[in-house]
């Protein structure tokens, strides 16, 4: 009886290890790219933006630009577009960076990339998580 308690605790004690090594495992350190495993049940919105973004039913988005985290992958980059670095620096405000990806004809009215908001490409969740991934490179 004692015996089988403490197996219990024992086997109690692997399961949350286990648990918290999995859970680790899924943070997000941004800029990398995240697996087609994580993206089943992505763990953050910045994860899911990534997931969004690399998708060729959805952003598409390395079709014309290149971003961290594309090289771990077997997508290619485009090159039609500018870089997308330093994003947290360029655009400290998150509206500005949502808003060019919601339509960025606004900015450009010549622009070639596609109005993902205005055009219901993405739905606003989506462009919402875009804009949290984007944040982290
Ligand atoms: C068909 C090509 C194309 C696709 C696809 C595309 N873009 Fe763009 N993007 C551009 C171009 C061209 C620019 C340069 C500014 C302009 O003309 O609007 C740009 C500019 C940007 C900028 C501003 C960059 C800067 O340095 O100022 C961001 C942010 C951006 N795109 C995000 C995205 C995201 C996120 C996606 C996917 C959801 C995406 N783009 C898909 C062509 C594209």
């Amino acid at each position: 009886m004692r015996q089988t308690k403490f197996l219990i605790v024992k086997v109690s004690t692997l399961v949350l290890m286990l648990g918290s090594l999995i859970a680790t495992s899924q943070s997000y350190a941004g800029g990398e790219m995240p697996s087609k495993e994580a993206c089943e049940s992505p763990s953050s919105a910045a994860v899911k933006g990534g997931c969004v973004m690399t998708d060729r039913k959805k952003g598409n988005c390395m079709a014309c630009h290149q971003f961290k985290g594309i090289e771990q992958t077997t997508l290619q980059a485009g090159n039609i577009a500018p870089p997308l670095v330093a994003m947290k620096q360029r655009f400290p405000d998150k509206a500005k960076l949502r808003a060019q990806v919601w339509d960025a004809t606004v900015a450009n009215p010549d622009s070639s990339m596609p109005p993902f908001g205005r055009h219901k490409i993405l739905s606003d969740d989506e462009i919402d998580s875009i804009v949290e991934f984007l944040s982290t490179l």
